[in-house]
């Protein structure tokens, strides 16, 4: 996999962006798969600033969740359906019907998740799946031991994720779900691109283990390295534990500029 190295989390935004904005010229209505927390939102805001410009069109673009939380209402603030509504669609200036998403509040849990992977497929397949990581290396919500070949299902959150998660329910870990559907590691394997962004010191371990370490379910981002298209974009925080650093910033400094990433 490559490793791009960038010196802060507005580069990597920036960097991603811009990937972003070059598939939508390729392919103008790509289905972008999109992560929530603190670590896409720069190139939420990148990729919006470049619309504004003029430089990206995303007009025809499709958005696609990675996962949500069981038992939130769809509008409840923090559902992840409502946290892309706010930070994905409404600055692209796109509607519900460009996005989708698994059913959170199904009763039917298991039925919902099998009816994501196949309304992905019928979609045609992920383009670009943009990741973030846990602390622990979880994608998605891919926990520590997750099957490597997993599909969309229902997982139940960690205690640490349960706590990295509470500043988004005023600090109160009680409202935070103990369950989430999330698309399954083999799932998120068959999506054309993946692209996982990692920035700040709390990351590099997960770094670290997800690019030098075996591939391992214990860390679900090592899975990674099965995949024939993956970039990891670190900050310099990020990849400070990574022993091929330097390697990895000759390589991405000497690319021919037309590849991208
Ligand atoms: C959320 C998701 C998670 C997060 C991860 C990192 O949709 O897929 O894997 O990417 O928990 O979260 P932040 O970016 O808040 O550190």
């Amino acid at each position: 996999m490559e490793v791009v190295i960038v010196p802060d989390a507005e580069a990597g935004g920036e960097l991603v962006a811009t990937a972003m904005a070059q598939l939508l010229g390729r392919k103008p209505a790509a289905l972008l798969g999109v992560a929530t927390g603190s670590t896409p939102l720069p190139v939420y805001r990148a990729l919006a600033a470049q619309v504004a410009a003029g430089r990206a069109d995303v007009s025809r673009a499709r958005i696609a969740q990675l996962d949500e939380y069981v038992g939130l209402p769809p509008e409840h603030p923090e559902s992840y359906r409502s946290v892309l509504a706010r930070e994905v669609l409404e600055p692209l200036g796109l509607g519900l019907e460009a996005f989708m998403g698994p059913d959170g509040t199904a009763t039917d849990v298991q039925a919902a998740c099998e009816a994501y992977d196949r309304a992905l497929a019928a979609a045609g397949g992920v383009d670009l799946q943009l990741l973030g990581i846990g602390t622990d290396g979880h994608i998605g919500f891919n926990e520590p031991c997750s099957s490597l070949a997993s599909r969309t299902r229902i997982k139940t959150l960690t205690e640490q994720t349960r706590i990295d998660n509470a500043r988004f329910f005023d600090g109160d870990i009680s409202q935070v779900p103990h369950h989430v559907i999330t698309q399954g590691i083999g799932t998120i394997l068959e999506a054309r691109h993946l692209v996982l962004l990692a920035t700040g010191e709390g990351k590099a371990d997960a770094v670290a283990a997800t690019v030098e370490g075996p591939v391992a379910a214990i860390c679900p981002a090592s899975a990674l390295q099965l995949h024939p298209h993956a970039t990891i974009v670190a900050d310099e925080a990020a990849a400070s534990k990574l022993k091929l650093a330097d390697y990895f910033r000759h390589t991405y400094a000497n690319k021919p500029e037309w590849q991208g990433i």
